[in-house]
């Protein structure tokens, strides 16, 4: 299938675009470089026609990328995703993530291309009143980054009602490890992840890494989380667009999480962290953060039944372990 990935340039695409490539597809990636790496680009080793650096918002060059190289579907990862800023800043992301999505849709419309992958979050979710959290719970994000994708989610909706797209709405939990060859893997700048941030005290590059919050009402008293392996993402990403490839005139709808259904708490990722990498992790115990609900573990089983895809990653261990693969070898990420 020929397909335009947005966003490849960053950490979730890029492991997309090498799932892709490896499943014999024709992929293009357009990616503005604000948060994306040319390296990374370099290291997937696509041909320089594919890679397009532009953004979104330039309709006439997406319509344009569109109808010359014959796309058939677009995997849409490319947002602002740091969900303080959006609360500082939330125009930069109404801006990017609404209004740069529209016009991708409108440009895929006026092409004729209906079938999109859309990276969703559960942070459309908000504080969760039971988990593991199931497709059908309520929507209702805490965060303008989680309001900004619930808007395209609805869009989505509207545009499949109205004009017959076929989409995948795809809700991630915390996006984690790096691909097992340690080509490609995790650089975010600023990092707010945990487990990179782990593994910059492992490094040397940071002091310590703090808890917030110990007084959870969970098993240790640290916040729970859902780490899905991103080359699991990759092949979730996969299995969606091979699925809306089957659609009819009627096109296809799909919201499902992706999370691996398992959970761990901070106290459990840092000791995963001084497993791997074999020495302590200095740690301080801070106050709990607003808006950090105690635990947030996705429901995997609508996975199973829509895309047929279940997460091989389960283990928080083998998830850090191929991010320090990485980090290790990569100490100053992409270095750019
Ligand atoms: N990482 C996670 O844990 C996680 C969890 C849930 C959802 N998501 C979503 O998954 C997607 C990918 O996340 P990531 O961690 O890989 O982020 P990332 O920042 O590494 O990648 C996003 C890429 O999109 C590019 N981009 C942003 N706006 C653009 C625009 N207007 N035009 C062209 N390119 C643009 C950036 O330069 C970057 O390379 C995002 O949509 C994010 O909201 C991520």
């Amino acid at each position: 299938m020929k397909i335009l990935v947005t966003g490849g340039a960053g950490y979730v695409g890029s492991h997309a675009v090498k799932r892709l490539v490896a499943g014999g597809h024709d992929v293009w990636v357009i990616d503005n470089l604000v948060y994306g790496h040319r390296a990374c680009v370099e290291a997937l080793g696509l041909p320089a026609e594919r890679f397009i650096e532009g953004d979104l918002t330039e309709r006439p060059l997406v319509e344009k990328l569109l109808k010359e190289n014959g796309i058939e579907a677009v995997m849409h990862f490319a947002a602002y995703a740091f969900v303080n800023e959006s609360v500082t800043d939330p125009a930069k992301y109404y801006q990017n993530n609404v209004v740069g999505t529209l016009s991708l849709l409108e440009a895929m419309r006026a092409v004729g291309v209906k079938n999109v992958v859309f990276s969703s979050t559960c942070a459309t979710y908000g504080v969760p009143e039971r988990v593991p959290i199931p497709e059908d719970h309520p929507q209702a994000p805490i965060n303008p980054y989680g309001f900004t994708k619930l808007v395209i989610e609805h869009a989505l909706q509207d545009y499949h009602h109205a004009y017959g797209f076929s989409y995948a709405a795809l809700r991630y939990f915390n996006a984690s490890g790096a691909a097992e060859d340690g080509t490609i893997g995790e650089d975010h700048t600023p990092e707010t992840h945990l487990i990179p941030l782990i593994l910059q005290v492992a490094l040397g590059q940071r002091e310590h890494i703090t808890i917030f919050g110990t007084d959870y009402p969970t098993p240790d008293g640290s916040c729970i989380r859902d780490y899905i392996h991103v080359d699991d993402l990759a092949d979730a990403h996969l299995a969606a667009i091979e699925k809306l490839a089957t659609a009819g005139d009627e096109g296809l709808a799909i919201r499902c999480n992706l999370g691996t259904g398992v959970g761990s708490s901070v106290r459990e990722v840092i000791a995963a962290c001084e497993k791997v990498t074999g020495g302590p992790i200095k740690t301080l115990e801070g106050q709990r953060r607003e808006g950090d609900p105690p635990e947030l573990v996705g429901d995997p089983s609508g996975a199973e039944r829509m895309l047929g895809w279940r997460a091989q990653r389960t283990d928080i261990a083998e998830t850090v372990g191929s991010a320090w693969k990485w980090h290790s070898a990569h100490p100053d990420g992409y270095g750019d």
